[in-house]
């Protein structure tokens, strides 16, 4: 038998196997059990010894060569599929990143960290409450019992179910129950912020279901007005980042404070556009009326779990779409909820762009 010739053919059609599954059926054919060099093998036995010393090191011989010949194959086909893969897989870091950034943070989520920027610097906190409030946190417990008329004029979306506590659940219509749920969580003293969204059932230019609003609150022994108007200057200025902040105190009426102050800030037209800063008075100046707040009312204390003659606290309640309207100059509130992408590029923020008190807390994109 000519075993070159059989050794040739066998590792040819080896090294033209294309891929793992072919080899694998070759191995079997010459070398698994009823293969045909595995045949060859057993041949041996029935050969007399002087004609196995010689057929013996050419069997053997054939199937040491066709055994490394797949396993030579073997290794070529597995670094192809690797190579293939590596490459499939490859990622070109020196590609240039997009010329124009995806994505932008929406206004109002900056202007929320511009805000917590500037209260930490005061050392505020932040806390947050549920958006689906209980009529008692949301009225009851700030001094409006079910018969009181501010109720009437919040425009509440209720929900048809009680609570098991049996109280009347709605979306909350102010930041103000977060009030309540610190003052019972944490007791005073205390010093947070609580910014987030707010349902009214109100619709316009100026009117969104839901909007934002960012609440303040203080507690600790021997707190006045002074404090207040401090603090709202202080805020207005880092905020609107100008000194000529120009606060007009106005008494006024909300049932969880007294004394209540209604807030107005001094602006300018510069074209069509409000601009802030500067005493309300003389041409071309006027008084906006920004925000509420007061001195915390005893009884709002009382539902907190804090006893009136030891502590009191001021308060204020503001409309963050309002300050990021003011500060970046958009004028209609539902763009802000328009999801409209044109919008979004133009008065986004960069997401590198955090706010911090040392490098300006709202430089525009
Ligand atoms: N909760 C009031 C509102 O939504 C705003 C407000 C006014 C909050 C006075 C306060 C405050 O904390 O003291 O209209």
């Amino acid at each position: 038998m000519d075993y070159a010739a059989t050794g040739q053919e066998a590792l040819s059609r080896v090294e033209s196997a294309g891929d793992l599954d072919a080899l694998e059926s070759l191995r079997v054919e010459f070398l698994g059990k009823q293969g045909s060099i595995s045949g060859l093998l057993k041949t041996l036995g029935k050969m007399s010894p002087d004609e196995r010393k010689l057929e013996g090191p050419k069997i053997h011989g054939l199937r040491e060569a066709v055994s490394e010949g797949l396993a030579a194959r073997k290794q070529a086909l597995e670094g192809a599929a690797l190579e293939a893969r590596l490459a499939g897989e490859r990622i070109d870091l020196s590609l240039p990143a997009p010329e124009q950034p995806r994505g932008s943070v929406h206004p109002i989520a900056q202007v929320m960290d511009e805000l917590a920027e500037i209260f930490a610097d005061l050392g505020f906190a932040v806390e947050t409450g549920p958006e689906i409030e209980d009529d008692w946190h949301n009225f009851t417990a700030l001094n409006m019992p079910e018969s009181h008329p501010a109720r009437a004029m919040h425009d509440t979306f209720y929900f048809p179910d009680r609570d098991d506590q049996a109280r009347e659940m709605l979306l909350r219509t102010h930041t103000s129950p977060v009030q309540i749920r610190t003052m019972l969580e944490q007791g005073a003293p205390l010093r947070v912020i609580a910014p987030g969204r707010v349902y009214r059932s109100d619709s316009d230019a100026t009117h969104t279901p839901m909007f934002h609003q960012i609440e303040g609150l203080v507690i600790d022994k021997g707190i006045h007005l002074g404090h207040l108007k401090w603090t709202l200057e202080t805020f207005l200025k880092a905020y609107f980042e100008r000194d000529d902040i120009v606060l007009r105190l106005r008494p006024s009426y909300f049932p969880f404070t007294e004394p209540s102050v209604e807030v107005d800030v001094g602006y300018a037209f510069e074209g069509a556009r409000r601009v802030v800063g500067g005493s309300g008075e003389g041409p071309g100046h006027a008084w906006m009326e920004l925000l509420g707040s007061g001195m915390v009312n005893r009884r709002v204390l009382e539902a907190g779990g804090l006893g009136p003659d030891e502590w009191q606290g001021f308060a204020f309640g503001v409309g963050v779409d309002r300050l990021a309207m003011l500060k970046y100059g958009m004028n209609d509130l539902r763009a802000f909820f328009d999801g409209d992408v044109r919008w979004l590029s133009h008065f986004g923020f960069s997401a590198l762009d955090v706010p911090t008190l040392s490098a300006g807390v709202g430089t525009p994109a």
